[in-house]
């Protein structure tokens, strides 16, 4: 996690810098800082606990044209001024996104060499060992980095600024994301686009093992043996304004919003209704490849295993390929049993969960094909699976994953019809009509969008509540974990999701007329199941919300709230009452006044194990 940003030219640094840092705060708002040099060539550090706006009040006026600047996420040592970045050893600060694994050691030898540390992060040692190295060897900023991270164990995307060169800034990256933006007479350093698009559009993403030097008219990025790398510059196809709240009040809401767009976004080109088929050009694997897949190993977190079980159950269901879900960080340290025959897909829409990406990894180890489901162009895993499928749900800045977790679902649809198709499992007729109801969507989406009133309302009545349950079950049991998800990260509600026939097995001991229970109960061949299960959680004194179809006539008399959700083919319903579950979440922490685009101990993407 944190942000990390960095700048050289002609504009105010202070203002660029801060700026850019506000864009990142969904990396982490523990404690934000800025080194500059101010006019004479000096360098100024300053740092506070809290968020941007709280480091912008204390920042004095200042001619600094160089700096770097970061936001935290506390990994190690408390989130206070002192631990806050940059960290400074002589004329080097330094800001870091990552950890480093042995810094212990490092900060022992370094204290038995005279260093001073006065902070409790793993970052400061990197600092000290720079300046170290830069002490032995004067003159060459970039050699005495590269010379300190040859002995540094763990991620790193790093910012380097000295006064002893005032003219340049350097960089380097391994396993935590990093960009160069380049302008006119100007370039900027980031962990992430949003930070520079208000500058430039023209981006060079950063490999892992890469360092870069930054100056105003140049960059030149170099391995860490030194040697020169060409790199190609991409343009961003999304502007600031795809980046901004564009009148909401939150990101959350706006993004919850665009799912409409976004749906169809992950649709576009990619639907053959008269041929009954889905195209994936970016696939590299043949029909024979898929009849030959034995079993798919899906590894993701949070919200993205939730997309993942939602997948379980239609590869099952509708390829008959055994499907396996697993936490990325459960997977990496199990002993996996993987076969070539094994697709192992990851889904991230960082495409940087440190865990996903060091499952994907292993699974290469063993031989697998892997697919990686992602939103994010560029992201490190993108570089890593062997064959990639981008979501398109375009920028998301709430740390609750919305939009990119609808899209990561409709992306799951089409690849296993692709499946099913090129395995015969399912004829073109079935294909053809499931893709126009699919088309279907996005205008079910705006339905519920225009209702919400009803979901806030029923947001509000519960919204003291001090535990909640969500059931579901078969396709619509992934959405009811998901709506736990969603509710106790933003309105730190404790929630907790169950397969519905679960309930009787233990937590109906927790059901009380103090807690609501969501059931997501479309219709479908578990329908009477789940009507038993809400007859159950009644009969206990639960207040039951009921997530049904408009043109169910009957459910309404067992529970104490419907909101409903427009008719669609059962197989698709996770894709409507996402969205319930999604605005449920955002009203009940809107009226508990929690900070639902960042909420506490959380950020938007988990870079560290
Ligand atoms: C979702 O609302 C969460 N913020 C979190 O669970 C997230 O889904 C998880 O950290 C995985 O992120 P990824 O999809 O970027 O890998």
């Amino acid at each position: 996690m944190c942000g990390i940003v960095g700048y050289i030219g002609e504009r105010d640094a202070v203002s660029v810098l801060i700026e850019s840092l506000k864009k990142l705060e969904y990396r982490g708002y523990d404690s934000a800082g800025l080194a500059l040099l101010d006019g004479k060539g000096k360098s100024c550090v300053f740092k506070t606990e809290g968020e941007i706006s709280r480091l912008e009040s204390i920042l004095p006026e200042l001619p600094a044209r160089i700096g770097i600047g970061h936001t935290r996420w506390a990994t190690h040592g408390k989130p206070n001024t002192i631990n806050a970045h940059p960290h400074v050893s002589g004329s080097i600060s330094v800001v870091h996104n990552g950890i480093i694994e042995n810094y212990l050691e490092l900060k022992e030898s370094l204290e038995s060499e005279g260093f001073v540390f006065v902070s409790d992060t793993d970052t400061e040692v990197l600092a000290h060992l720079i300046n170290k190295y830069y002490l032995k060897n004067p003159g060459d900023l970039a050699i005495a980095i590269r010379s300190a991270l040859g002995e540094v164990r763990g991620s790193y995307a790093l910012s380097v600024l000295s006064e002893e060169h005032p003219h340049e800034l350097i960089a380097a990256r391994k396993d935590s994301p990093l960009i160069l933006g380049l302008g006119e007479h100007e370039n900027f350093i980031a962990s992430d686009i949003p930070a520079i698009l208000k500058y430039t559009n023209r981006v060079i993403y950063m490999e892992n093992l890469e360092m870069v030097r930054v100056k105003r008219d140049s960059v030149q990025v170099f391995d860490l043996d030194g040697n020169p790398r060409f790199k190609e510059e991409h343009i961003i196809p999304w502007n600031l304004e795809a980046a901004e709240k564009a009148g909401y009040p939150h990101f959350m809401l706006k993004e919850i919003h665009e799912q409409t767009n976004s749906i169809h976004e992950t649709l576009a080109g990619r639907l053959q209704e008269l041929e009954g088929d889905v195209i994936f050009d970016e696939l590299d694997l043949d029909k024979e490849q898929i009849q030959n897949i034995h079993r798919i190993e899906i590894i993701a977190c949070g919200t993205s295993f939730n997309a993942g079980l939602l997948g379980k159950y239609l590869f099952e269901g509708l390829t008959g390929i055994h499907t396996d879900v697993d936490n990325g960080s459960e997977f990496r340290y199990s002993n996996p049993v993987l076969t070539p025959s094994t697709l192992v897909i990851a889904i991230t829409q960082s495409g940087e969960t440190a865990d996903t990406l060091a499952a994907v990894r292993e699974a290469t180890s063993y031989g697998c094909t892997t697919l990686a489901i992602t939103n994010v162009v560029g992201s490190t895993i993108s570089r890593e699976a062997s064959n990639i499928i981008y979501t398109r749900a375009g920028p998301e800045i709430g740390v609750a994953a919305t939009k990119s977790f609808i899209s990561q679902l409709v992306v799951l649809y089409l690849l296993v019809i692709h499946f099913a198709r090129a395995r015969s499992m399912m004829d073109a007729d079935r294909v053809g009509k499931l893709l126009s109801e699919l088309r279907k969507i996005p205008g079910h989406v705006s339905r519920i969008l225009e209702d919400k009133e009803n979901i806030q309302k029923c947001a509000s009545r519960f919204a003291e509540s001090k535990d909640y349950f969500f059931i579901g079950r078969n396709i619509n049991y992934p959405i009811a974990l998901e709506g736990a998800l969603k509710l106790k990260e933003i309105s730190y509600i404790h929630a907790e999701g169950y397969a519905a026939g679960e309930l009787k097995h233990g937590p109906l001991a927790l059901i009380s007329e103090d807690v609501p229970v969501v059931a997501i109960a479309p219709q479908g061949h578990t329908y009477d199941k789940i009507l038993s299960n809400i007859k159950e959680v009644k009969s206990r004194d639960a207040s039951v919300i009921a997530i049904a179809d408009s043109d169910d006539g009957e459910i309404a008399k067992y529970v104490d709230v419907v909101l409903t959700v427009p008719k669609t083919d059962f197989i698709l319903t996770p894709l409507l009452t996402t969205v319930v579950v999604q605005l449920l979440a955002y009203y009940t922490a809107l009226e508990r006044n929690c900070s639902i685009d960042k909420p506490r101990n959380l950020a938007k993407s988990v870079t560290v194990e």
